[in-house]
């Protein structure tokens, strides 16, 4: 029994030299020291021998398998470190190199000259005001006193959610608003969407106004020439001139679309401004006294005035870019330029 379990031994070592796979090592473990292994056959064994034999027999075989154990471990400990080697030499990780940028946003041009055209207005006092985009049809038409039959209320031209339900198309519904709920005076500008069925190189389905509206004692034309001169000036440098048109708007009376200088040819006249030299930006007009009466306003007490500008209009004016459609098209090329 003793040859027997030296011969095991020898074969075992002889076995674990050959393994270069920690599977390979677990299979020779088996084969020894498994449940059915040889050595632990060979153990079963004992029974069958001599009382004076099975002890030093016993012991012998304890130590050939804790020996057996032990060179298991080894060679289990070498094929690791011969595996973690292996793998360091292979790994292509340049610590050297910088690490990868992520891209820094930036704010869209539209809020940027949005942002800009608020700051002005602030400066000369105005507040923010704000209104739903979704809005009641006598916000948006009614009380701004447009009657049923305007062009404007054509389902061509607004998007209506219900009969009384529409995407505000203009951002003047936000003044009945105000006034509704404030007495004179009044200094506001009210920016955001507003939404009109068409589209081409000069219309998107949903693009951003600004409103103005100053109401209060003696407010005069003279006061609206002079806040919509000051702005042009702030936004375009103060030698761009300015020339108010006559025109009409149903809540405005009387009423003035302003044109300014052509930014691209000074005047000249250019493809931008149709050669005319002029470039308009804005309605505006004096609050009409139907609209003070429809908020509960004496017509005979106050006055006031109110405009609205179109910001990619300013936008465009500002960047020379000649197709409105750009700034929806989220195209990174055209809008990391700002
Ligand atoms: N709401 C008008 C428009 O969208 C502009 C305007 C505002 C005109 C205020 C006069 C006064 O065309």
């Amino acid at each position: 029994m003793k040859e027997e379990l030296e011969r095991l031994f020898a074969e075992a070592l002889e076995k674990l030299k050959g393994a270069v796979e920690e599977r390979q090592v677990a299979e020779i473990k088996a084969e020894f020291l498994g449940k059915k292994g040889k050595i632990t056959a060979l153990l079963r064994g004992l029974v069958n021998i001599s009382q004076e034999q099975r002890p030093v027999m016993g012991c012998l075989a304890n130590e050939i398998k804790i020996s057996l154990e032990e060179k298991i471990k080894e060679s289990l400990e070498v094929i690791r470190e011969r595996k973690r080697k292996e793998y360091l030499l292979h790994e292509s990780l340049d610590i050297t190199l910088p690490g990868r940028r992520v891209p820094i946003g930036r704010k869209h041009p539209i809020t940027e000259v949005c942002n800009e055209i608020i700051g002005i207005f602030l400066g000369l006092g105005f507040q923010i005001s704000e209104g739903p985009e979704v809005e009641l049809d006598y916000y948006n038409f009614e009380a701004l006193n447009i009657p049923k039959d305007h062009p404007a209320r054509d389902m061509h031209d607004t998007f209506y959610i219900s009969d009384e339900v529409l995407l505000r198309t203009h951002t003047s519904p936000v003044q009945i608003r105000v006034m509704e709920k404030q007495s004179p005076p009044i200094q506001i500008i009210a920016p955001g969407k507003a939404f009109r069925c068409d589209s081409d190189v000069s219309h998107t389905p949903m693009f951003h106004q600004v409103e103005g509206l100053m109401v209060g004692d003696n407010i005069t034309f003279g006061d609206l020439k002079g806040i919509l001169t000051i702005f042009v000036h702030q936004m375009f440098g103060d030698k761009t001139r300015l020339r108010f048109r006559p025109s009409f708007f149903p809540f405005t009376e009387p009423s003035a679309e302003v044109d300014m200088q052509c930014v691209i040819c000074r005047g000249k006249g250019c493809r931008v401004c149709s050669f005319s030299g002029w470039l308009e930006i804005l309605g505006s007009g004096m609050v009409d006294p139907e609209v003070f009466k429809i908020v509960g306003y004496n017509p005979n007490e106050i006055t006031g005035f109110a405009f609205g500008l179109g910001i990619e209009r300013v936008a465009m004016l500002k960047y020379g870019i000649n197709d409105i459609r750009m700034f929806f098209e989220n195209d990174m090329r055209f809008l990391g330029q700002f």
